[in-house]
């Protein structure tokens, strides 16, 4: 038993898409949530400044006692995981192996879209990881770096002329190369997903980011014997890196939960 909180982090909104799964799948256990808010979005970004930012919100996580670290952002996962788990000694999970894993486990055709951040698409992560676990996947990538900033300005919602033109520009050419599975590989696109789902139909399986994740976390927390007792209902904190207005409200409305702790500001340029 270990009653220490799991730290998680990501740009900003998307990685209480990992939270909300987290909340389902490990109720019992305690987390510290950091939303690089006054940086976001992270998906333009060159891989030696994701590194810079990727450290900073490890270094200023590890101010709490943590039992382990959710990298709850694609474009951390893809561009900077093997540098922190090499850095620090404790366990850290990103998102591109199990979301990987879980795609190849619904695709029928083996034809596979990803759509993710510009430094995720760039990086080939996603690609290298199902090539890895299955030679003979096809992969169709696509950045689409208008999602993050339309999802933060809270442009989510069926009817939004807006949202639903920018989906149909980038989702309408990966449809053509046949898919019958699409990785959302940054956490913020969850939020779209009946947006995303309209445009690719029933005959695309969507798997999200955030939620294989918080699966591969309950595997290796249960594997390491670092779970809370499951009796307890955790709690979590939230921390940003902006003025926190409205964060609350989007969080707890997105959690369907009371927030217990208002979210804190913090300087991330101290870490
Ligand atoms: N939600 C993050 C991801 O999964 C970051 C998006 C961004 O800040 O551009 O990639």
């Amino acid at each position: 038993m270990d009653m220490r909180p799991i730290g998680v982090f990501d740009s900003g909104l998307g990685g209480l898409t990992a939270v909300r799964s987290l909340r389902e799948i490990l109720p019992e256990e305690n987390l510290v949530y950091f939303g690089d808010t006054a940086r976001v979005p992270y998906g333009g970004r060159a891989r030696e400044t994701l590194l810079k930012y990727a450290r900073q919100d490890v270094r200023f996580l590890r101010t709490f006692d943590l039992k382990a670290i959710l990298i709850a952002c694609g474009t951390v996962s893809t561009t900077s995981l093997e540098a922190l788990q090499a850095e620090n000694a404790l366990p850290i999970v990103g998102v591109v192996e199990p979301t990987c894993r879980r795609a190849l486990l619904v695709t029928r055709r083996k034809k596979v879209g990803v759509i993710a951040t510009l430094a995720s698409i760039r990086s080939g992560a996603y690609e290298a990881a199902l090539r890895r676990l299955d030679p003979a996947v096809e992969v169709f990538g696509k950045a689409c770096p208008l999602f993050v900033p339309l999802v933060e300005n809270g442009r989510v919602d069926r009817g939004d002329v807006v949202i639903e033109t920018v989906a149909r520009e980038y989702l309408e050419p990966l449809l053509d190369t046949g898919i019958d599975t699409l990785i959302l590989g940054c956490t913020h696109y969850p939020l779209l997903e009946e947006i995303i789902g309209d445009v690719c139909g029933p005959g695309v399986t969507l798997v999200s980011a955030g939620e294989e994740s918080a699966f591969e976390l309950k595997r290796m927390l249960k594997a390491r014997e670092l779970r809370a007792p499951e009796e307890r209902r955790g709690e979590v904190s939230f921390y940003v890196s902006e003025t926190p207005e409205n964060f609350e409200d989007i969080a707890s409305l997105f959690l369907r939960e009371n927030l217990h702790h208002a979210a804190r500001r913090i300087n991330i340029d101290e870490y």
